[in-house]
């Protein structure tokens, strides 16, 4: 027993800023960004918080699936940072939507969405749950270095959210982990203990582009490869892939490396930029309003980010 989509839901801050916006504060250019990442604007919070996203995107996939929020027998959420350490952003969530199930945040960062489509497989294979609701929500803006202009440029805000239900979607799965502290990395808040040592350290993002562009790339063919394969079927019964939605370039080099046919591949980071865990979710809910699924549809799914995490699946419509 795994699971099939019931609904999608996803939601954005008001305000967009364009990379020509960005080059009024920050030495950069619309020509560095675009033609390096594909990205052209991206949504950053001003006054909505990342639980104002998380239960807006979370209200519209319970919609879609026409499940009542009493109904849900569990909710995870998947973010690098809610708005709280403590309670989780699934609990606040829970208690914004009326909800009474259990619930929990994972943080696998930008693979998040498919680590919490994994965790859900495990809870109806053991036929404890009937509806689920999963939402990846980041609010990327708040972990930035506005000064650094090697990071600032590639991300964006926002939520994507899923209803699952009993069903056969889920056909292959696989997460992976590579520790790694070096290459990409967000340093914790500090505490003021006068026990030990507090060194001043700024929780903002810090990422070698190039270390994890060539990681992803591999990643990205070695993992779509895979659960192919392991779902018994080939490259032609693709329907759909979601790539994580990081850099159009890697994007492109994945394609060329994979030799699925380059139509079937989906991208929105132009509008989003890199919104983390949310990104895929966000895209399949965009696909999904705009009519592009039908039932038997294949979709793979292929995630990687801080960690070094990844994240792939194969599923059917
Ligand atoms: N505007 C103008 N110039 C810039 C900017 C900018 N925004 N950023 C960097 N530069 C400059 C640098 O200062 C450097 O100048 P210098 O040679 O005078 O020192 C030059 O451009 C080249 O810098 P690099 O960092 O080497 O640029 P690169 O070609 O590697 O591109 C990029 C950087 C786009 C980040 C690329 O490495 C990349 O996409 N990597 C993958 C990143 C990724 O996928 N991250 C997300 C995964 S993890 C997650 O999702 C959380």
């Amino acid at each position: 027993m795994s699971f099939q989509i019931l609904g999608t839901g996803s939601a954005h801050p008001a305000c967009s800023q364009t990379n020509d916006d960005l080059s009024a504060f920050l030495d950069t250019s619309d020509e560095w960004i675009s033609t390096r990442t594909g990205i052209k604007s991206r949504y950053v919070c001003t006054t909505e918080t990342i639980s104002d996203l998380a239960v807006e995107a979370g209200r519209a996939a319970l919609r879609d699936a026409g499940v009542e929020p009493e109904e849900l027998d569990l909710i995870i959420c998947s973010t690098i940072r809610g708005d709280y350490i403590t309670p989780a952003l699934a609990c606040v969530v829970q208690n914004r939507l009326g909800a009474t199930c259990p619930a929990f945040d994972i943080n696998a960062a930008c693979s998040g969405f498919v680590y919490m489509l994994d965790v859900a497989a495990g809870y109806f294979a053991r036929k404890r749950v009937k509806k689920v609701l999963l939402i990846a929500a980041e609010e990327m803006s708040k972990l930035l270095d506005w000064k650094d202009r090697r990071t600032c440029v590639l991300f964006g805000d926002g939520a994507g959210a899923a209803v699952l239900g009993e069903g056969d979607g889920l056909r292959s799965i696989r997460i992976t982990t590579s520790g790694n502290m070096d290459v990409l990395r967000i340093p914790n808040v500090q505490g003021n203990s006068p026990f030990g040592e507090t060194k001043d350290c700024e929780s903002y993002l810090f990422m070698d582009g190039q270390e994890v562009y060539k990681f992803a790339v591999n990643a990205m063919c070695n993992d779509i490869r895979t659960v192919i394969k392991e779902a018994g079927l080939t490259e032609d019964d693709v329907d759909f892939v979601l790539p994580h939605q990081a850099n159009l370039r890697i994007i492109e080099t994945a394609k060329k490396r994979l030799g699925i046919p380059p139509e079937k591949f989906h991208v929105n980071i132009s509008r989003y930029g890199n919104t983390s865990s949310a990104g895929v979710a966000i895209l399949m809910d965009e696909m999904h309003r705009a009519g592009a699924f039908h039932p038997g549809d294949v979709l793979v799914i292929s995630t990687f980010g801080g960690g070094l995490t990844t994240g792939a699946c194969t599923l059917v419509w």
